[in-house]
């Protein structure tokens, strides 16, 4: 049995191997498109499902649920909107996370970018946002597609270095999924076996961080 790759993902295996961690990691899961039919949410969904098989406890956020307006330092020091300060709880409350990032002209989205600079922001006067941001520390796995032959790498390679300055742990597997457009099945998994063992290679190296550096 165990010379079965499938035991090793099975949250039994990692569980002997670090108590009851690493089944019961948080992970929390958004893409930084809100198009309706958009592919990085279909493959945000996607790792969403292979997570929980692999016995992560999974918030799949989607970015469209929260009222953030364009950044602005003027409108920042009227109040930081409330949605704000629930999107750095949530990111709080996860010690692993993966974005799912489309393409836009070789690099990641504005949403993308704006939701992280809110987030990032201090929270002036607040009890746990005015001195900390919620990134430090975080175990980040990166996912994109595109319909592009290249899946949208391009914009993960811009993401790296701006996770990285914000101190987290990014894990050297990623996964840019190609002509997404022929890569879903009607009720949304994967429709091929290579594509879906990229995207487990990704979830399961992000649990395993996150074990292994018992991060918060
Ligand atoms: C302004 C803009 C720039 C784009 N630039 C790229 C690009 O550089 N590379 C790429 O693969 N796709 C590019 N695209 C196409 C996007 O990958 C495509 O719209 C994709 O569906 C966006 O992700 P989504 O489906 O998750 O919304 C661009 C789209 C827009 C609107």
């Amino acid at each position: 049995m165990r010379d079965n790759p499938q035991f090793y993902r099975l949250p039994h295996f990692w569980a002997m191997l670090f108590g009851d961690n690493r089944g019961m990691t948080k992970l929390l899961i958004f893409a930084g498109s809100t198009r309706q039919h958009s592919f990085n949410r279909r493959l945000a969904h996607a790792a969403a499902e292979l997570a929980r098989a692999a016995g992560a406890d999974v918030t799949h956020l989607e970015l469209s649920t929260l009222d953030i307006p364009m950044y602005n330092a003027d409108l920042e020091a009227q109040g930081t909107p409330p949605d704000v300060i629930r999107l750095k709880d949530t990111m709080d409350a996860h010690p692993a996370w993966i974005i799912v990032s489309p393409e836009y002209n070789g690099s990641y989205t504005g949403l993308l970018k704006n939701t992280i600079d809110w987030a990032s922001s201090p929270v002036k006067g607040h009890a746990v946002w005015g001195g900390r941001d919620p990134f430090a520390g975080k175990v980040v796995g990166l996912l994109s597609a595109s319909n592009g032959a290249l899946g949208g790498l391009r914009s993960l390679s811009h993401l790296n270095p701006l996770l990285q300055n914000l101190q987290c742990w990014i894990a050297p597997k990623q996964f840019a999924l190609g002509r997404a457009s022929e890569a879903f099945a009607d009720d949304g998994s994967l429709k091929s076996d290579a594509h879906r063992h990229s995207a487990q290679a990704v979830v399961d190296q992000v649990l395993w961080a996150a074990a292994r550096l018992g991060s918060k």
